[in-house]
């Protein structure tokens, strides 16, 4: 057996070296959450900082790391951060001018970085090399394979925290311009809050999901806390773009054992994983949860395979025709599209499936409803009227898809928050949608 060590060992260096070698107006590419290079990112910054760098531009997708270019307005035009999703930093970076949004359906990034982008670098975090010279790409699997196709330079970031996923993207030490070893506890999402309201919608939703469903649950505290409300549920299996701590607490209690999927049977499939360590303890050479890339997991063609697929997602506004906002507060970025459409068309394709978009009724303090008689001027629609199918909050379901705007109206405000209902069907009447 060839032994990797020696070849290991030469292309060992360390982060502030790597940067040193990075040249003005070069692109450079990683993955999303936990599979960026923390240390590598944060050696650049330094540099750039110094005034060594110029026109630099970095592309990340759920920025879960505090980096330095979305968090220093300082730093753009040197080190530039673009984004193809948005977490805390980005956004902030975005609708503070100095960072940029690259809207896309996420299912559609590898297919935009194979036309479009070619890396000068590509940096990204593994899990140390197993004794064939391979490096898990860990929690993450998303366009990093697309990326590699299409990268001048390979730098790795070795964390002995980053799980080995052993059915998801390996790459080999021969494919590797340069490495550094960088121990760090991977982030962590806080656990989803069980308050009154999120465990009501929970249980509105798992009432309406039969045994032997698939589910995905979408980002954001309410779909995570309604996969608490599936615990008593039977053979369940899980097709998602995030693995979410919700869904191991699932899988540990028994509820889902993907005994009954039509694909993957006996596996969790999954894009990408985020939140606490205990995901990352399940992932690691764990065989029952396959990491694949999101051009396949996030394919509606691919997502209806599964009987009974149920997706269950999040939003900021709705208006009376149903359509859904759930990357804006007006003109004000608050994230991508993701996989949203394609798990609500997925799931509506999917025989026996539901789409769900669920949300609290209400925002600020119970200042703000979020269903609107219009979206909020600037607000962007992720789902149309047309995909559209359960909407649902704290005080019920609308069944929404294949209704007329007059259903749909009266559908919505009778799940609206009590305070907005008046509101709401006088504006309903006043355009002629409750006759
Ligand atoms: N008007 C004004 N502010 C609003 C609002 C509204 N209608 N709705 C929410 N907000 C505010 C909240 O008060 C909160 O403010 P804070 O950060 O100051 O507390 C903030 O916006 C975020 O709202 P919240 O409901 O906590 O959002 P979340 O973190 O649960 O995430 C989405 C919700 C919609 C942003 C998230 O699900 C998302 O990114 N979705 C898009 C893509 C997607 O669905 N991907 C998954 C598919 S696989």
């Amino acid at each position: 057996m060839t032994d990797y060590s020696s070849l290991y060992a030469q292309k060992r260096t360390t982060a502030d070296e790597l940067a040193a070698r990075v040249e003005n107006g070069w692109l450079l590419g990683t993955d999303a959450a936990v599979s960026a290079a923390p240390a590598i990112f944060s050696a650049l910054a330094r540099r750039a900082a110094e005034g060594g760098l110029s026109g630099v531009r970095v592309q990340t997708l759920l920025d879960v790391y505090p980096f330095e270019f979305y968090e220093d307005s300082g730093l753009f035009g040197k080190l530039t951060g673009f984004s193809w999703f948005s977490g805390t930093g980005a956004r902030k970076a975005v609708n503070g001018g100095y960072g940029d949004f690259l809207p896309a359906y996420y299912r559609d990034i590898p297919r935009h970085i194979r036309a479009n982008y070619s890396y000068d670098a590509v940096c990204l975090s593994v899990s140390p090399m197993d004794k064939h010279g391979y490096f898990s790409l860990g929690a993450t699997c998303s366009y990093a394979v697309a990326m590699l196709e299409k990268a001048k330079r390979v730098y790795l970031e070795v964390n002995r925290f980053q799980p080995r996923a052993v059915c998801g993207a390996q790459i080999h030490l021969s494919q590797v311009d340069a490495l550094i070893e960088h121990d760090q506890e991977l982030p962590v999402l806080a656990p989803p809050k069980l308050d009154e309201t999120s465990v009501t919608i929970g249980n509105l939703i798992a009432e309406r999901i039969p045994d032997g469903a698939c589910i995905q649950l979408g980002i954001g505290a309410i779909p995570d806390a309604t996969g608490m409300a599936l615990k008593a549920k039977h053979d369940l299996g899980i097709h998602t773009e995030m693995f979410t701590d919700s869904m191991v607490e699932l899988i540990e209690c028994g509820a889902v054992n993907n005994s009954k999927k039509q694909i993957h049977r006996g596996q969790s499939v999954t894009t990408f994983a985020y939140g606490s360590k205990r995901i990352y303890d399940y992932i690691d050479d764990n065989p029952a949860i396959a990491l694949m890339p999101v051009d396949y997991v996030n394919d509606p063609e691919v997502i209806c395979k599964n009987d009974n697929m149920i997706s269950i997602n999040a939003a900021l506004e709705v208006d009376l025709w149903g359509q859904v906002c759930a990357e804006s507060v007006g003109t004000k970025h608050m994230s991508g599209s993701g996989g949203q459409i394609d798990y609500v068309r997925g799931a509506c394709q999917s025989k026996g499936g539901k789409s769900f978009i669920a949300f609290t009724s209400t925002a600020k303090g119970g200042t703000i409803s979020k269903i609107k008689p219009i979206l909020t001027p600037g607000a962007v629609c992720t789902t149309s009227k047309n995909d559209v199918d359960y909407v649902v909050t704290e005080y019920g379901v609308a069944h929404l898809r294949g209704h007329s705007l007059g259903e749909r109206a009266k559908r919505l405000i009778e799940i609206a928050h009590p305070d907005f209902r008046d509101e709401l069907r006088f504006e309903a009447k006043k355009r002629g949608m409750l006759i």
